[in-house]
C-alpha cells in the first residue's frame, strides 16, 4: 500500500509500489486529465505537480511518490478556473488537447517561481511536445496567465467553466470531499 496526498486529498492505493504514478492516478483513481502519451518521459503529456514541481508521472512510482503531494489537472483548480487555464482558452491555445494538462501544470509550476517569465524563459521551461503545434499561442497564454496571476489583467472573455466541484467529484471520486 502507498499513502500520498492527490488534489488536498490522503490517499491510499493499494497497488504495485513500482507502478507508474500515472497508471495508479488514471485506473485506480479515474483522474484521466493526465495522460499517457510516450511512456518514456518524452512528452510531458503526463505530468503533475509533485510538492509543487512539474514532474513526468510515468516515469516516478507509487513508491517514489508515498507521502508525497500530487496535484493533478483535476486539482490545479476545480472550476478550470486557474489564471493558466483561463489564459489557455483565451488565447484559443488548445487544438486536440491532448498535451494540454501536461502543458497546463508544467506552466503553472513554472508561473508560481516567475510569474512574469519572457518567450526565452517558457521556452526553457515547458518542453512539452504538442503534435499540434500550439507553440506560438502557449507564448502568449502563459504570458498572459502571468499577468492574470499578478492581477495586471482580467481575463473576462474565457467562458464559464460550467461544472461545479460538486459536479467534478460526482464524476471523479478522487475528488471527493468525504472518502
Ligand atoms: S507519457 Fe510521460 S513523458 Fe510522455
Ligand atoms: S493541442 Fe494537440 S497535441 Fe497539443
Amino acid at each position: 500500500m502507498t499513502d500520498l496526498t492527490v488534489n488536498d486529498r490522503p490517499v491510499r492505493f493499494e497497488m504495485d509500489p513500482q507502478t507508474p504514478l500515472l497508471w495508479a492516478l488514471r485506473d485506480a483513481a479515474n483522474l484521466t486529465g493526465t495522460k499517457y502519451g510516450c511512456g518514456v518521459g518524452d512528452c510531458g503529456a503526463c505530468m503533475v505537480l509533485i510538492d509543487g514541481a512539474a514532474l513526468r508521472s510515468c516515469l516516478v512510482t507509487l513508491a517514489e511518490a508515498e507521502g508525497r503531494v500530487v496535484t493533478t489537472i483535476e486539482g490545479l483548480s476545480r472550476d478550470r478556473s486557474h489564471p493558466v487555464q483561463q489564459a489557455l482558452v483565451a488565447e484559443q491555445a488548445i487544438q486536440c488537447g491532448f498535451c494540454t494538462p501536461g502543458i497546463a501544470i508544467a506552466a503553472a509550476a513554472l508561473l508560481a517561481r516567475n510569474a512574469d517569465p519572457s518567450e526565452a524563459e517558457i521556452k526553457a521551461a515547458i518542453r512539452n511536445l504538442c503534435r499540434c503545434g500550439v507553440y506560438p499561442r502557449l507564448v502568449r497564454a502563459i504570458q498572459r496567465a502571468g499577468r492574470v496571476a499578478r492581477r495586471a489583467e482580467r481575463i473576462s472573455a474565457a467562458p464559464s467553466p460550467g461544472i461545479t466541484a460538486e459536479d467534478a467529484a460526482a464524476a471523479v471520486p478522487a475528488l471527493r470531499a468525504d472518502p
